[in-house]
């Protein structure tokens, strides 16, 4: 397994700025928060070419922040990223213009006053993969591909639906002729109908280009149907990595389980039967992560050894890795076709 896109040990501080108000009410000998927040935390990853990523978790758990920082608009706290060999970042900068993003919004990422094959032409003119005289033949290339009408390289971004403009980002980052594509959330804002599109439209295009990418979602179905991979974030970490079909028809970790409501009866006690098909409780806050494993405090399989000590990421065979104490457990309960029985906690006026 030759790794094409590496990225090393990174994480990701966000340091609080006081507003005035706050900074007032410090002086005056409030308590005011200053802690920083850990949104990523010591991530390894190693793609291959023509891989596709898929990164999941819930809202909060650090996806967007990790997609920025391999995409090279976000400076790593500490950490690195490359593409073959070569940083993506030197001295907080992007150096490369090997790695291109796909946002949710494509919208907001299009220039109103300019027309879009202007704004597609921008970043390839300025780094001499055409010439402003020849700019407007090279879009309409890339038009074609994407699915839209060349012509409409002269139109602006309003006179475009939902999905064509998504097309239009689209085009954008490939007109760049990136090695590695970050999509984060790319279809979460378009209609069902427009979704399946776009995600057909994003299948042949990565294995056309063969490129390697990186697909953020919080929609598991879609990341099912593109990724060859997937990474389970939690709270900053990387709990859960291995090929999709394996992660998630069999989940090493509690977290997974619960995420893909795929933990098939847990008997708790005699009369009760418990599905987690949803997770208990609320997503710690990161500003101060519980103790031991992140997860335990929602974990029906937490024991004294997660609240005291962090899991290390191991692996679970060849080509999967987990962080959790009680993988063998999660993976017997996940290959049971009977309800598992796990000893009852003693439950009190019970
Ligand atoms: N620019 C920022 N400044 C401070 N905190 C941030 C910033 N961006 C993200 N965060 C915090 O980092 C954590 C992870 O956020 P994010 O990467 O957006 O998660 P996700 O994409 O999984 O929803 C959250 O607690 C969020 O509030
Ligand atoms: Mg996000």
């Amino acid at each position: 397994m030759s790794a094409f896109l590496e990225i090393s040990n990174v994480s990701r501080i966000f340091g609080r700025t006081l507003n005035t108000g706050e900074k007032i009410a410090k002086r005056l000998g409030a308590h005011v928060e200053t802690r920083a927040v850990r949104a990523v935390s010591d991530v390894t990853l190693s793609i291959r070419r023509g891989e596709t990523l898929g990164l999941v978790g819930e809202s909060g758990c650090g996806k967007s922040t990790l997609g920025r920082v391999i995409a090279g608009i976000l400076p790593p706290t500490t950490g690195s990223v490359t593409i073959d060999g070569a940083p993506v970042m030197e001295n907080g900068k992007k150096v490369t213009t090997r790695v291109q993003t796909v946002f949710q919004d494509p919208f907001a990422s299009l220039d109103p006053r300019m027309k879009v094959g202007e704004t597609v032409a921008e970043g390839p003119i300025a780094h001499g993969l055409t010439t402003k005289s020849s700019a407007r033949s090279y879009v309409a290339g890339w038009f074609q591909r994407v699915g839209l009408d060349p012509v409409w390289v002269d139109r602006y971004p309003h006179q475009f639906s939902g999905g064509q403009r998504q097309r239009i980002a689209i085009a954008r980052a490939l007109a760049m002729q990136p090695d590695v594509l970050i999509c984060d959330e790319p279809v979460a804002s378009l209609d069902v109908s427009i979704q399946a599109q776009i995600i057909n439209l994003f299948l042949e295009l990565t294995n056309g280009l063969d490129l390697t990418c990186v697909f953020i979602s919080h929609d598991l179905s879609v990341v099912q149907h593109v990724s060859d991979r997937v990474a389970v974030m939690y709270l900053g970490r990387i709990v859960e990595l291995g090929p999709v079909a394996q992660v998630f028809g069999e989940p090493a970790h509690p977290y997974t389980a619960a995420l893909f409501g795929s933990v098939p009866k847990l008997v708790l006690d005699a009369d009760e039967l418990v599905r987690f098909d949803t997770i208990e409780g609320e997503v710690p806050s990161p500003l101060s992560p519980p103790s031991g494993c992140y997860y335990h405090p929602r974990c029906p399989l937490a024991s004294d050894i997660c609240s005291a000590t962090q899991p290390a990421t191991q692996p679970v065979s060849d080509v999967r890795a987990v962080a959790c104490h009680h993988f063998e457990r999660q993976l017997a309960i996940g290959a049971a076709s009977e309800p598992l029985k796990i000893p009852a906690k003693p439950v009190s006026g019970g």
